[in-house]
């Protein structure tokens, strides 16, 4: 319930008092426009999305909206307002650019009052007067014209309302779904033996070998393993399996597990070769609980936390420090002050983490793996030191302190790159600056180089939001994944704007090659001060069940000292869990967009297919699917619920309808598998 609670203060601030309005008019700019979700960027009053002065078709305006489709604006009228006029358009900061074309709507109670048509970049303002008489809920809406968002810069000018009396109107980016109790869908786990986790595991030869059987059951338990290759050991107890292999090659074992109530197996392939993270990474990563209050303890508790909590016995692996284990710039906190490098330049951790070797052997002794986080340039994000003309030897640190995974970001790189790097990389560019595409790839060939050269298998993550369509040349630099986007935070807005808008990368995922579209913002989270997420639990359903589908690194951001059931519950699921770990490595797209309805789909290796169905809409919404020729399914289909673990019909789909009912902003996940 607390966060409903956060979610309806959040709302009730977002509320606009407005003043000195005068009886007959209120301008749109009046109003609070800050909470309007929009595709790039951030909404500006009396100024273009660039800050620019509102300019359409040459002509200047002094007051209206500047955002950037698609874009979303609620104002909640109570039928306080007569008409609404204004002058819409592309605005002029876009000059001329092809791939700009916006469609304005007017939205009153769910019925289309006005539609601009197609508006392209240097087309003159279009004047729109709309009727509101009796209107309670309006939305001002900008789409894409269906190419795309790009250089959608789209201005409401010259926006006013025409009131009986002076009044307010409240506005927000969305209307807000009726508070719910977390409710869990994911049923216990059986006292017997189940393995859990992926079905392949990836190594490169002459790497440490570290793989840990995941198996839910009452312990004790005992652990075997048929046809495991020579060069590694299975120790029975904790089902670690360590050692090495030299040579390349494709194991087929038989992964095996027993307690006092019965014994379970499982086919398991082990890949050694090139290629690592054939199944999107799993783990915890400290930004979105600690972020710069990060340290050593802290690290150490989280991986406690991660077995204790019985997750690790679901697939999950990596404890990752993110920014601020190196000495900070100009910090006034003792703790993050002291030497950058060594007299012969090698990094120097902060004080707060005394010992990292012993840290990463801490973690490798709980059967889990150890990541860390830097940037290219010469500082990270928060400001401690980086890697710029230190790659090799923070590669070799990072190896020898034992480290299985690095996140890269990108910030200060700009600084050092700008003009200096020119046709180094011989990549395919796909059409853009050359130049420029260059410099944000270089950084990341260079450090992907220097982390192959280590005699350890190290997870290269990137984090440069998406820069230069980094899903295309990602792998071509060694990177295992890539975030698609920005920081993800708390909110529906976030979470669905980033969700729902992978489609463009979603062919590029493979096995070792994944899209990333930022860490889970589920549980305890708050970069620095935590509070429970601000999700309703049916978003936190959608939020898991997409990245899943997308086939996304899954990397826990709250405090995992804090876990409640219902947290657990959403991150212990092993057949929703099954679908981002899905051996084909396929990232589900947007195959169906109907109204507030979105349905995503991807194939799974055994034939199968994973489907979501959402609602994006703020009531629940109820409807009978037959459309099953989209979803390429065809025949007897069994359907089964992955969160519930239930099979629920058997449908045919030549003549059959699917009925669903889907929670507000919340989702219902099938898996499809043709009848026996
Ligand atoms: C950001 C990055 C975050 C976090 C932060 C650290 O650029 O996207 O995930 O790593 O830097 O300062």
């Amino acid at each position: 319930m607390h966060s409903r609670l956060f979610s309806a203060l959040g709302c009730a601030l977002a509320l606009f008092a407005a003043k000195n309005i005068s009886a007959e008019t209120v301008w749109l700019d009046q109003l609070d426009l800050r909470s309007a979700m929009q595709g790039y960027g951030e909404p500006h009053k009396n100024r273009s999305v660039e800050g620019n002065p509102l300019t359409i078709g040459g002509k200047v305006f002094k007051r209206g909206f500047g955002t950037h489709a698609e874009s979303i604006l609620h104002i909640n009228l109570g039928g306080g307002a007569q008409k609404f006029t204004a002058s819409v358009g592309v605005d002029d900061d876009v000059m001329g650019n092809a791939a700009s074309s916006v469609e304005f709507f007017v939205i009153g109670d769910g019925k289309t009052l006005w539609h601009s048509g197609v508006l392209r970049a240097g087309n003159a303002p279009k004047d729109c007067a709309v009727d509101l008489s009796g209107v309670k809920e309006l939305v001002l809406k900008v789409g894409d014209a269906g190419d795309g968002i790009d250089w959608d810069h789209a201005d409401w000018a010259d926006a006013k309302f025409e009131t009986a009396a002076a009044t307010t109107f409240a506005t927000s980016g969305e209307a807000l779904p009726p508070p719910i109790a977390p409710y869990i869908l994911t049923p216990a786990a059986p006292a017997t033996p189940r393995i859990n986790g992926a079905n392949v595991f990836g190594v490169r030869p002459g790497s440490p070998f570290l793989f840990t059987i995941a198996a839910t059951g009452d312990r004790p338990m005992t652990f075997s393993v048929k046809n495991l290759p020579a060069g590694l050991t299975l120790d029975p107890t904790t089902g670690h399996i360590t050692g090495l292999l030299k040579d390349k090659g494709n194991f087929t074992v038989v992964l095996g597990t027993k307690n006092a109530l019965g014994s379970a197996e499982k086919k398991f392939r082990i890949v050694c070769g090139d290629q690592i993270a054939l199944t999107p990474q799993m783990g915890w990563n400290s930004w979105n609980c600690f972020a710069g209050a990060v340290s050593q303890d802290r690290v150490q508790r989280a991986a406690d936390a991660l077995v204790k909590s019985g997750l690790i016995n679901h697939g999950w692996t990596y404890i990752n420090i993110d920014d601020y284990w190196e000495n900070h710039r100009d910090s006034k906190d003792p703790t993050l002050r002291g030497p950058f490098r060594d007299a012969e330049g090698f990094i120097v951790p902060n004080s707060r983490f005394p010992d990292m070797k012993g840290l990463a052997d801490y973690v490798h002794g709980l059967g889990l793996k150890i990541g860390l986080y830097s940037s290219p340039g010469p500082w990270t994000c928060g400001g401690c030191a980086a890697s710029y003309q230190h790659e090799e030897q923070d590669a070799q640190t990072y190896a020898e302190w034992g480290f299985d995974y690095l996140k890269y970001d990108w910030c200060s790189y700009g600084s050092v790159a700008s003009g200096k790097i020119t046709n180094v990389l011989n990549i395919p560019l796909w059409g853009k600056t050359a130049t420029n595409d260059e410099g944000a790839i270089y950084p990341y060939r260079l450090m992907g180089k220097f982390l192959r050269d280590q005699h350890r298998d190290i997870v290269f993550s990137l984090c440069q939001y998406g820069m230069a369509d980094v899903w295309k040349w990602g792998g071509s630099v060694q990177g295992n994944s890539w975030r698609t986007t920005g920081d993800i935070t708390d909110t529906w807005k976030s979470m669905s704007g980033i969700g729902f808008k992978q489609d463009a990368a979603a062919p590029f995922a493979k096995p070792g090659n994944w899209n990333d579209p930022d860490m889970l913002i589920v549980g305890e989270v708050g970069w620095g001060h935590t509070h429970p997420t601000r999700l309703t639990p049916d978003e936190q359903y959608t939020h898991i069940s997409l990245w899943c589908l997308l086939a996304a690194p899954l990397l826990i951001g709250c405090d995992m000292e804090k876990f409640d059931d219902f947290t657990l519950s959403l991150l212990s699921n092993d057949e929703v869990l099954a679908v981002d770990q899905d051996e084909l490595g396929q990232e589900a797209t947007c195959i169906i967009k109907d109204g507030n309805l979105r349905i995503y789909e991807r194939a799974l290796a055994n034939g199968s297919r994973a489907v979501g169905f959402f609602n994006l809409g703020i009531a629940p919404q109820k409807l009978a699917f037959a459309d099953f020729a989209k979803l390429n399914l065809a025949g007897k289909q069994v359907v089964r619920d992955l969160w519930r673990q239930q099979d629920v019909a058997t449908v045919d789909t030549a003549k059959d309808s699917l009925p669903l009912t889907i929670p507000a902003h919340g989702v219902v996940l099938y898996k499809l598998t043709a009848a026996k």
